[in-house]
């Protein structure tokens, strides 16, 4: 059985992921928001759960997720906590939305690497899991593939600016962690786009046995479990 650290686990994809991974027997740390979550979240699993209230915007969370892991080893780290932009088109987006994105979707990131840097490094074959999208790929964006979608500046600068920072912590961990950026598919949850089609349960069933199975390895490129690896 495997320490495994997931954030957003309050709904959509990342309570789907602590409930499949709980199910299974793995000791699931879960980092919600809001407090009224921990009761219910831990309810599911009292023996091999905790969960951690922490606001992954801010610098606040390392010092919080520090606190509650102690010296566990962590297996696997699952970056899942996001949130939507609200608006589309250059005339109507703020720099403050671009902000508020950037810092959940990269800032948060970059804060459980650091908070959890020493538990991952005494795990076996550590691995972080950072949910992106296919909305983070440069190459796609730029040969046109989603002109059909009105066009969120902050969810794809800062899921683009997530990459980066997959790609850095590759280089600097090298050979001791690795780091796989992910689009889920199109799954139908709150900040599903207009195209979703896909359960995200199905998806959290897929990562556990892709995990379970070792077959969650490094791609060039943000991968779609069973499907393909989007191009940067
Ligand atoms: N849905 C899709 O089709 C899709 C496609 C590609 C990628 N993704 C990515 O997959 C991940 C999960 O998406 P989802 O559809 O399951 O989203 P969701 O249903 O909106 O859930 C997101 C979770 O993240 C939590 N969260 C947001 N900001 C946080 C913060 N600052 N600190 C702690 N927790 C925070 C939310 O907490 P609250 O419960 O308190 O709001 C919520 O539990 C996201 O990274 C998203 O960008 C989704």
């Amino acid at each position: 059985m495997k320490n495994v650290l997931i954030t957003g686990v309050g709904k959509g994809l990342g309570k789907e992921l602590f409930k499949s991974f709980t199910s299974k027997g793995h000791f699931v740390f879960g980092v919600v928001r809001k407090a009224s979550d921990v009761k219910t979240l831990e309810a599911m699993a009292p023996e091999n759960s905790r969960v951690i209230v922490a606001d992954l915007a801010s610098d606040t969370s390392i010092g919080l997720i520090r606190e509650a892991v102690q010296d566990a080893p962590i297996d696997l780290l699952i970056n899942n906590a996001g949130i939507a932009g609200s608006s589309y088109q250059l005339h109507h987006v703020e720099s403050a939305e671009i902000n508020n994105l950037f810092n959940v979707h990269c800032l948060g990131v970059l804060r459980t690497v650091k908070a959890l840097q020493n538990n991952l490094l005494k795990a076996d074959k550590p691995t972080v899991l950072n949910l992106n999208s296919r909305l983070g790929s440069i190459s796609r964006q730029s040969a046109g593939v989603y002109d059909h979608l009105a066009i969120s500046y902050s969810y794809r600068v800062a899921k683009a600016a997530q990459n980066m920072l997959t790609n850095c912590l590759r280089s600097e961990f090298r050979d001791q962690i690795q780091f796989i950026s992910l689009h889920p598919g199109k799954m139908k949850t709150e900040i599903a786009s207009s195209d979703a089609d896909a359960d995200p349960a199905e998806v959290a069933h897929r990562i556990l046995s892709h995990f379970e199975t070792g077959r969650l390895v490094e791609e060039n490129g943000i991968t779609e479990l069973e499907k393909e690896i989007i191009p940067w």
